[in-house]
């Protein structure tokens, strides 16, 4: 199992398109946050988590890599490391 890497200290405040699929970045290592662009491959067993918007909205994606709702910000990103 590997660990993610703390890509961001607060999260990524994103405006996604009703009907879209986006693909969250969980191991940190993506250059493109919040969103994966395929660095996982060579960083072990973390996959990216798929995230369909129902709604056009500003959605906000945890940069930290630490949430306990991915790929959602539930404001874990505030805990000591
Ligand atoms: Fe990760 Fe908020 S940025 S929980
Ligand atoms: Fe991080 Fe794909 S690059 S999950």
């Amino acid at each position: 199992m590997s660990t993610p890497v703390r890509a961001s200290d607060t999260p990524f405040a994103v405006q996604v398109v009703q009907g879209k699929d986006y693909w969250w970045c969980a191991c940190g290592r993506s250059k493109a946050q919040p969103f994966c662009d395929g660095s996982h491959r060579t960083a072990g067993d973390i996959r990216p988590v798929k995230f369909r918007a129902e709604v056009s909205a500003t959605v906000s994606f945890c940069g930290c890599k630490a949430t306990g709702n991915p790929p959602l910000c539930d404001g874990s990103h505030t805990r000591p490391t």
